[in-house]
């Protein structure tokens, strides 16, 4: 299904594009995508400005295949600098764009229902089992709380931790959050925003962009090592949405998500069964 006023976009933003010099622009783009979508509803993380802050703190953090192991002061780290200076700074960038954003985390209506991660092995961390603490895995979303803000012309912007049944604040990847909510929803696009701007052959080099990628190509890159890190667990989460109807997955850069709606292919990478 092409986008259009009855589609549903989740847009992932990650922590590098939220930086001030940036945020306004993508803000912008983000009230261009609105217009094109009927819905639509972002994600965002904020990895750098969390390592940044635990460094301040004297925390050495800890990220492994991507994926940041996420003991009790690591949370109240992700808990400020997510939820709290940056979920509050796109609100009010989009504010200033035209666009009513409501900023929400997991615990809000518990739009985001998880419970602790078991330890498991993960792609690019060797081959025994991983503990990331207090890292979640998403058992659901509160979908009639989003459909209540988008219908009601809100843009819902989650920050990415989960609620347990109990109450547990749980730290879960934006991109997991993302692709599973675009799953959960039957979206049209999920549109991943990272200052690298799509997937490359040489993670260095901004002219060897991949422009279209298949599942199976993505896997294979995932395995040989051309891809890396942060760029992992977004490639891998997309599979599942990908294969339970959800059009296409794109990679692009700041400013790039109404670009690639318009014309998919034309800016970062799409993701594509
Ligand atoms: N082949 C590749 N092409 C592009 N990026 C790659 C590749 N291999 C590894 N990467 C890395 O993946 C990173 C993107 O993931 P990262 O987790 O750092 O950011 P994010 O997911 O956008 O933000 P956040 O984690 O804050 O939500 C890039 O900055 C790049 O360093
Ligand atoms: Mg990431």
């Amino acid at each position: 299904m092409a986008v259009g006023p009855s589609s549903t976009v989740v847009v992932k933003l990650g922590g590098d594009v939220l930086e001030p010099e940036r945020i306004g622009p993508v803000a912008a783009d983000l009230a261009r995508a609105r217009t094109l979508a009927g819905a639509l509803i972002v994600v965002h993380g904020g990895g750098p400005q969390a390592s940044a802050l635990s460094r301040r703190l004297g925390l050495e953090p800890r990220i492994v295949g991507g994926r940041r192991i996420t003991g009790p002061e690591d949370l109240e780290v992700v808990t400020m600098v997510v939820a709290g200076r940056l979920n509050v700074a796109l609100v009010a960038a989009l504010a200033a764009a035209g666009v009513s954003a409501v900023g929400l985390h997991g615990a809000s209506g518990r739009v985001i229902r998880a419970h602790r991660r078991p330890p498991r092995v993960v792609s690019g961390a060797g081959p025994d089992p991983i503990d990331f603490g207090l890292v979640g895995d998403v058992d659901g979303f509160d979908t009639a709380l989003l459909g209540t803000l988008t219908t009601a012309g809100h843009v819902p912007v989650l920050a990415c931790l989960g609620c347990a049944d109990d109450g547990t604040v749980l730290n879960i990847n934006a991109d997991i959050v993302a692709s599973q909510l675009a799953a959960a929803l039957g979206a049209t696009a999920l549109v991943a925003v990272s200052g690298v701007g799509g997937v490359r052959r040489d993670r260095d080099d901004p002219a060897s962009r991949i422009a279209r990628l298949t599942i199976a190509e993505a896997r294979a890159a995932i395995a040989d090592g051309t891809v890396q890190g942060g760029m992992i667990p977004k490639l891998e989460e997309a599979f599942a949405p990908l294969e339970a109807g959800v059009g296409a997955v794109h990679v692009v850069g700041p400013g790039e998500v109404s670009g690639a709606l318009a014309a998919p292919g034309r800016v970062g990478t799409v993701l594509v069964p």
